[in-house]
C-alpha cells in the first residue's frame, strides 16, 4: 500500500489552534459524518502541538464499557511503579517525560483507592483535577475524548455522561484549567448534546466535513489523477477522505477508477437494499431514549425518496423513527447546527437513489 500523507485541514486546524491559544473556556465538540477525518485531524494536531501543551487522548472506540471499572480502565493509564501518595509530586515528576498519553497517568495505589470508594466518580474527578492543577503550573493540559457516545447511555447512579459534562464544565468554564475536546461521529449523540440545557453557552461545535471540491481535486492531483479520474472520483465518493485514499491505492495498483468506484456503489446499494428488504419482511425496531419503537418500511422509503432531487433536507422533513434508524445504519447524517439531514457521503446518496430507483445520470 502506498503511504498517503495527511492533507490540508487548514481552516479546521486554525479553528482548533485559535481555541487552544486562548484560556480554556468552553468544551469543544468536534463532529461530522462518518470517516470524514476527525480522528486523523486530531492525531495530526496532537503531533504538532507546541511544547507547552500536553495532550491526553482517550479513544473509546471499540471499548466495551458497561461499568465504572471498564470506564476507569480506559480513562486512566495505570502506573505500577511504587506507592505514591502525593499527587503534586507525582504530577511534577511526570511532566518531564510526558508526551501524548492515551489516558491520565495514575499510580496504582491511588487507582485502587478510587476503586474502593462508593462514590467513585467524585474521587476520580478530584484526582484528575489535582493532577491537572499541578501540571498546569508548567504545561496546559488538553483532554481529548474520541467517540464519547460509547458511554452515552451508561447509567451508574444516574447517567455517567452528565457527571462527565459537569466535570468538563468545571475544567473549562470555571477553572480554566484544561482544554476539553469531545469527538464524535454519532450525529444523534451530537443532536442530543445540542439540545442539552446544562451545556448551553458552555460549549462550542466544530464540524469536520468531507473535503470540498477544490480540496478533493488538489488532493488527487498529488497522486497523479487526470481530469477524467478526478471527475469520476468526485461523482462517486465526493470528498470522503477514506474513499479517496482507497481510490488512490487502487490507482497505484493500476486498477481503473471507474471500475473500483462502480463496485463500491454496487456494494453500498446492495447493503441499503438488504436493509430495506429486512425491515419490510421481518420488521424493524429501534430504541430511542430507552423506549422501543417499530420501524415503518413505508416511512423509511418515503424518507429516502426525499433525496431523489436534493442532497440535503430539513431536519423536520423526516419522521423521528426513520431518521434515527437511518442514522444508526450510517445512511444519513444529522447536523443540529444547520438543522439539515444529508447522506453520510456522496456514495450513500448515489446508493440510496439507486435503491429507490431514482437514479440521476452522470
Ligand atoms: N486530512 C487527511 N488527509 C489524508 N487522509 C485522510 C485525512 N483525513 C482522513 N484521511 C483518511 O481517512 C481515514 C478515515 O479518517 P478518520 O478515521 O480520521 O475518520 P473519522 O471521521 O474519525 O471516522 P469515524 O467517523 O469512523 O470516527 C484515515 O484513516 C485516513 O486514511
Ligand atoms: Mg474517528
Amino acid at each position: 500500500m502506498m503511504e498517503v500523507t495527511f492533507y490540508d485541514r487548514q481552516s479546521e486546524t486554525k479553528d482548533i489552534m485559535d481555541i487552544i491559544y486562548m484560556k480554556p473556556r468552553l468544551i469543544t465538540f468536534i463532529y461530522g459524518p462518518i470517516n470524514s477525518g476527525k480522528t486523523e485531524l486530531i492525531n495530526h494536531l496532537i503531533k504538532e502541538l507546541p511544547e507547552e501543551y500536553t495532550p491526553f487522548y482517550v479513544n473509546l472506540r471499540g471499548r466495551f464499557i458497561t461499568d465504572y471499572e471498564d470506564f476507569l480502565n480506559v480513562l486512566f493509564e495505570i502506573d505500577e511503579k511504587g506507592v505514591i501518595d502525593n499527587v503534586g509530586e507525582y504530577a511534577q515528576s511526570m511532566i518531564k517525560d510526558l508526551k501524548t498519553l492515551s489516558g491520565i497517568p495514575i499510580p496504582l495505589n491511588l487507582f485502587e483507592q478510587i476503586f474502593e470508594k462508593k462514590d467513585k466518580s467524585k474521587d476520580m474527578f478530584r484526582y484528575i483535577e489535582r493532577f491537572f492543577v499541578e501540571m498546569s503550573k508548567k504545561r496546559v493540559p488538553v483532554l481529548i475524548i474520541d467517540e464519547l457516545q460509547v458511554i452515552g447511555d451508561l447509567k451508574i447512579d444516574g447517567l455517567l455522561i452528565y457527571k462527565l459534562f459537569n466535570f468538563f464544565v468545571r475544567l473549562t468554564k470555571e477553572l480554566h484549567l484544561a482544554h476539553v475536546f469531545v469527538v464524535s461521529s454519532d450525529s444523534l449523540f451530537i443532536e442530543r448534546v445540542y439540545a442539552e440545557a446544562m451545556l448551553e453557552e458552555r460549549c462550542k461545535y466544530l464540524l469536520v466535513d468531507d473535503f470540498d471540491y477544490e480540496t478533493t481535486s488538489a488532493f488527487l492531483n498529488h497522486y497523479g489523477f487526470d481530469m477524467h479520474e478526478k471527475e469520476i472520483a468526485w461523482h462517486y465518493v465526493g470528498g470522503k477522505p477514506v474513499s479517496l485514499v482507497r481510490l488512490i491505492n487502487e490507482k497505484v495498483s493500476e486498477k481503473k477508477i471507474e471500475d473500483v468506484a462502480g463496485s463500491m456503489l454496487t456494494l453500498r446499494t446492495g447493503e441499503i437494499e438488504t436493509m430495506l428488504k429486512r425491515v419490510n419482511e421481518l420488521g424493524g425496531e429501534i430504541i430511542i431514549e430507552d423506549i422501543k419503537y417499530h420501524v415503518s418500511y413505508e416511512k423509511l422509503v418515503e424518507a429516502l425518496k426525499s433525496f431523489a432531487a436534493c442532497d440535503a433536507i430539513g431536519m423536520n422533513e423526516v419522521d423521528e423513527i426513520s431518521k434515527a434508524f437511518l442514522v444508526k445504519k450510517n445512511v444519513l447524517f444529522v447536523d443540529p447546527l444547520t438543522k439539515l439531514i444529508k447522506p453520510q457521503s456522496q456514495l450513500n446518496l448515489l446508493a440510496l437513489r439507486e435503491a429507490m430507483g431514482t437514479r440521476v445520470e452522470l
